[in-house]
Order: C-alpha cells, then structure tokens, then sequence
C-alpha cells in the first residue's frame, strides 16, 4: 500500500537509532522510496554510510551541501510523509519552536506533507513538563506520534520513552498515508478502567480490559483518523499511529478528554468508575490494633460522555457504551436522551464480555436501532468504524 509513496526519514541523536534502517527497509519493501536526513546527534548513533546503503539514496546531513545538490525546499516538497525518528528530546524543542538550524530543521518547517514523530529518550526527559508541553504543541498543529513505549532503556533504567519497534512505526506511516474515509478526522476514544483513590497505595477499580476501545482506535486509525485514545490502566499496547493519553481517575479522564478537543467524533467505551472516595487519604490508612474497619463515603464522578455532549465544543458525533444485563434497548434508548449523545453502543454483558474477546452489541441511533451477531471484538470496532466513517461521507 506504500508503492510508490515518497518519504523522507529524518534520524535524530538516539542510541535507538539502529532501529530506523530497519524501519527503512520494511517501508522499501513496500515499494516506498525513502530519502534520508540525518542530523549531527543522528550522525553519533548511525553512519551516512548505512543509512545510503539501505536506502539506496544520497543521504543529506549538511544544510548547506543539501543547498547545492536538491536544496531543503525541494526536499520538502518531495515527501509525501516525513518521518523523524527517532526524534530526541531537542529535535522535539526545536520543532515546537521552529527552529531552522539545520536541514531537518527547515525541512520540517518548509514542508506541506504530514509529519509522524516517533519519539525516543530517557523516561525522565520524556516526562518533564518542558517535553509535555513541546508534545502537546506539536500534537495541536496536527503533528502525529507514535509511541514511545514503556519498556527497558538503554540504560539500566524502564519506562515510557522507549522508541516504537519498526513494524509499529511503518504501522504509524500506513495510517498516516492512508487515503482511507476518516483522513483529516479527529477523534476522541476512552477505553479501560478509571482508578480511584483510596489512599497513596489503594484505589477503587474495574476488571474492563480496554480490549474494545483499543480496537475501536486501531480500527479508525486503520481508516486514516487521527486519534487520541485517553486509557485507564490496561496491559494493552498502544496501536499503530494512535495518540496515547495514559491517565488514572475519572477526573483524569474528563481533562485529558477536554485537552484533546475539538474532534470531529468522540466514542466512549471506557468503563469509569462512578463513584471516587470522597476524601483520598492523603497517608496509607493504618490499622490500629482494636481498631473498626475504616467505612469509605464516596462522591460521584463526573460523568465524562454527558459533560462531552453537552461541550462548547461538542463533536459531531457522540458515541457512549452502555453495559446491559436486562432490557438493554430500552436502557440504552434512555441513556442516549439522559446523556444527550447520539448513539449508544448498547454491550449485552450477561456473559463474560469484560475480559473476554466476544461481544454482543445494538447500536441504538435516534432513529432506529441495530441488532449486531456476536462477534469478536475486533469485529465490533471495525463495524463501529465503519458506521463512523459512513455518518462523516
Ligand atoms: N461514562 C462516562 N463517565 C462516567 C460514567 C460513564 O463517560 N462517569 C460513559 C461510559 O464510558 C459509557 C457510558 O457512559 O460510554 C456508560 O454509562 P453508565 O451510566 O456508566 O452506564 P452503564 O455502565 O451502562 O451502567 P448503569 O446504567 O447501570 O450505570
């Protein structure tokens, strides 16, 4: 699918660099040609030489040189994607600035093509406020990413900032230059459970496993869309191209979902806890010899579907999830009045839906109502998606 699509791969200074030529040779075998850039950090950590080789191309690395062999605006102007990765902390900076030092610099302020930013550093450098906001800057000029992903460092150290493997990143440039129904399309999907607080090492939670949100992201993605997908705690990967959002509590979750509008569509099939501790211990709760058993009083959470439907900037499409054992049309026809969205993805969970890979589901529209066969979760999202598509035509 990427035959004869253009792209070029800006390799910025990351010891995961090697993994970019081997993302330069799945996109060749594709049938994409891939130009390369490599900036001077890049330069410490892949040879010009490697990266010509594999991708049968002159690499440019000079601002200058480049000017007088094809120049950085016809560069630019070359790509149908640009790609940097790994994109270290600086060349995420310098892109959130504009900065245009060198040739990735220019390239990247110069060209109209989509740009995908798969990111890789140190967890500390990754989680610093300057990075976040450098992020959510470029994510906000439409600037896709994926990854990074948690998992073990270079260094003898874990967490998120580790570059996406090559197959996700070419996952990631797929979707990118998909021409498929939802491109240029935003969209918003919780998924998971939401964690809420007892005290610094107890919390309240569910056993969803975020299995049907993922795949309702993946299967937009698939489509072109750009999505965010805002999860609670799953031990699911984030899919190919999808913006992960990794929050904890309900609350969390309505700000994180706020932060990512405006979106064209937002689907809700996180399972969030309704109600939180009133009063997080601000100590790990004690048990005193002799002492009762401490008695929690809980508040109500936000309800993150209706405060969404009812926003400044509602999306056009609103889809809410309603869990069901009895009755479950008629429940879900009065939660899409009550909750003021536009469909209701009404999930019969009288069997082991929670965890398990099937699903039996009803689509309730306000205007009629869709009886869906059991089927694999997977199924689910991309039936979903394609209605979702089909609204937007
Ligand atoms: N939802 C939400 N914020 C909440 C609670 C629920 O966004 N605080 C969303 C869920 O993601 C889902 C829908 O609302 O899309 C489910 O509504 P809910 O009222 O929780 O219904 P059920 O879980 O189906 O259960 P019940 O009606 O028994 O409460």
């Amino acid at each position: 699918m990427l035959q004869g699509r253009k792209i070029l791969l800006i390799v910025s200074g990351s010891v995961a660099a090697f993994k970019a030529l081997m993302l330069v040779r799945l996109l060749r075998a594709e049938g994409a040609a891939v130009r390369a850039v490599l900036t001077a950090g890049g330069a410490r950590f892949v040879t010009k030489e490697a990266l010509a080789a594999i991708t049968g191309e002159h690499v440019s690395d000079d601002l200058w040189a480049a000017e007088a062999e094809i120049g950085h605006i016809r560069l630019a102007r070359w790509a149908d994607a640009v790609v940097v990765a790994p994109a270290s902390a600086s060349r995420l900076a310098q892109m959130a600035q504009g900065l245009a030092e060198d040739l990735a610099g220019c390239i990247l302020l110069a060209t109209r093509a989509p740009v995908l930013v798969a990111p890789a550093m140190n967890p500390a450098m990754w989680a610093h406020a300057a990075t976040a906001a450098n992020v959510a800057s470029l994510k906000a000029r439409g600037v896709r990413f994926v990854g990074p992903e948690d998992g073990p460092m270079a260094e003898p150290e874990s967490g998120p900032g580790r570059l996406s493997e090559p197959e996700q990143m070419a996952d990631a440039v797929r979707s990118l230059l998909s021409d498929g129904p939802m491109k240029g399309r935003h969209i918003v999907v919780t998924a998971g459970p939401t964690q809420e607080p007892i005290d610094p090492v107890r919390y309240i939670s569910n056993r969803s496993s975020g299995k049907q949100g993922y795949a309702i992201a993946a299967a937009l993605s698939a489509l072109g869309a750009r999505v965010t997908l805002v999860s609670g705690p799953t031990n699911l990967a984030a899919p190919a191209g999808v913006a992960l959002v990794r929050i904890e509590s309900a609350r969390d979750m309505l700000a994180a979902c706020e932060a990512a509008l405006p979106a064209d569509a937002a689907i809700f099939a996180a399972a969030v806890a309704d109600w939180r501790v009133a009063q997080e211990a601000t100590q790990k709760l004690k048990k005193e010899p002799g002492a009762a058993a401490p008695t929690l009083t809980m508040a109500l959470n936000p309800d993150i579907l209706a405060t969404v439907s009812k926003h400044a900037q509602r999306p056009r499409l609103v889809v809410g999830f309603a869990a069901e054992t009895e009755h479950v049309v008629e429940h879900a026809r009065q939660k899409l009045e009550r909750k003021g969205c536009d469909w209701i993805v009404a999930n019969d969970v009288s069997g082991d839906v929670f965890g398990g890979e099937r699903n039996t589901v009803h689509l309730v529209t306000r205007t009629g109502v869709e009886d869906w066969p059991e089927m694999p979760k997977g199924e689910v999202a991309t039936r979903l998606a394609a209605r979702v598509a089909a609204f937007f035509q």
